[in-house]
């Protein structure tokens, strides 16, 4: 059944129901519309590469756009091995095997490292003023929309966040994998709201995740030098890719628009940086 926003549009325009528009249900350009569900491969043979990848739907005739939807493609591809290894890893601490979890973690910190040689690029072909002024406007999300027609809501307006790499599982499914924790925050509420814009099976992993073993308490129990070194080195390397990330923040969104706030108000400069200091803050002491 057909629905109607009344607001922010000037006149009446139709959309699908709530419960037909993504795979997370959110009537809205989610992450998995944006990036999983919008990218083809050039050469079917060939695999997912930079060089290999192409939009299927864009706003625009930029080719910055095109350049930044496939960096998140290109990077989700690459974090396969680790985003794999994370419920291995858990099972390998369950079942008492140091070796196994020992693999798994050297697994989890390389793919980290392709993750952030992909991020890194993304300036070679994303301009920043193409970014803020040109096609990111179309990913915002929309504050207070009355979805007049659907009784469930009750009449009730709806916020709705706009597409985000918040909204991919990857760093919520290896910060639950390492024991990462983030203090409660405006920022960490955002972020778990975020989740209800994920497919469902990404938050069912996710959650299965956070609800698994204490790795830190099993890598400091065990007296193995390679077991802490390679728990050590994904904290290391995820700090590096929040690290990369947040110069982008500054690159694309502070510097372009002078703006340290996000939508709602939230101080994501302060917020980003904090969450990139408790991935620090993780790592094991040699000495405990
Ligand atoms: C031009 C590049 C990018 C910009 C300007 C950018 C901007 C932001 C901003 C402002 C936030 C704060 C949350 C919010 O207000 O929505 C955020 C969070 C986040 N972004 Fe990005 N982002 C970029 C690229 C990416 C890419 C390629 C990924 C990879 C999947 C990604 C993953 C994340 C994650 C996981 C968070 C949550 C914070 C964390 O876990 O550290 N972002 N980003």
């Amino acid at each position: 059944m057909p629905s109607v926003f009344h607001r922010p549009f000037s006149r009446p325009v139709r959309f699908e129901t709530p419960d037909t528009s993504s795979e997370s249900g959110k009537p809205i350009l989610s992450y998995d519309l944006l990036c999983l569900h919008n990218f083809q491969r050039k050469d079917p043979d060939e695999d997912i590469s930079l060089d290999n990848l192409d939009l299927i739907q864009s706003f625009t005739h930029y080719d910055d756009e095109r350049w930044f939807v496939i960096i998140h493609v290109a990077i989700e591809a690459a974090a396969g091995p680790a985003v794999n290894a994370c419920p291995v890893a858990q099972q390998a601490v369950i079942d008492d095997e140091p070796e196994l979890l020992q693999e798994t973690l050297d697994t989890i910190a390389r793919s980290i490292i392709d993750v952030t040689d992909i991020m890194e690029q993304m300036t070679e072909g994303n301009d920043t003023s193409v970014f803020a002024n040109e096609y990111r406007p179309y990913y915002d999300g929309f504050d207070e929309i009355y979805f007049e027609g659907v009784d469930e809501l009750e009449g009730t307006p709806q916020t709705l966040r706009g597409g985000s790499g918040a909204q991919s599982s990857i760093l919520p499914s290896i910060d639950a994998t390492l024991g990462i924790k983030h203090d409660a925050t405006e920022m960490t509420e955002k972020l778990g709201d975020m989740r209800s814009y994920m497919p469902p099976l990404h938050r069912s992993t996710i959650e299965t995740l956070d609800s698994g073993p204490d790795i830190v308490e099993y890598v400091t129990e065990q007296d193995r030098d390679d077991l802490w070194e390679t728990y050590n080195r994904c904290v290391s390397n995820l700090e590096e890719f929040r690290d990369v990330h947040f110069g982008q923040v500054i690159q694309y969104i502070r510097e372009e628009t002078g703006d340290t706030e996000g939508t709602g108000g939230t101080d994501y400069m302060s917020y980003l940086r904090k969450m990139e200091e408790e991935t620090r803050e993780s790592r094991v002491s040699e000495n405990l």
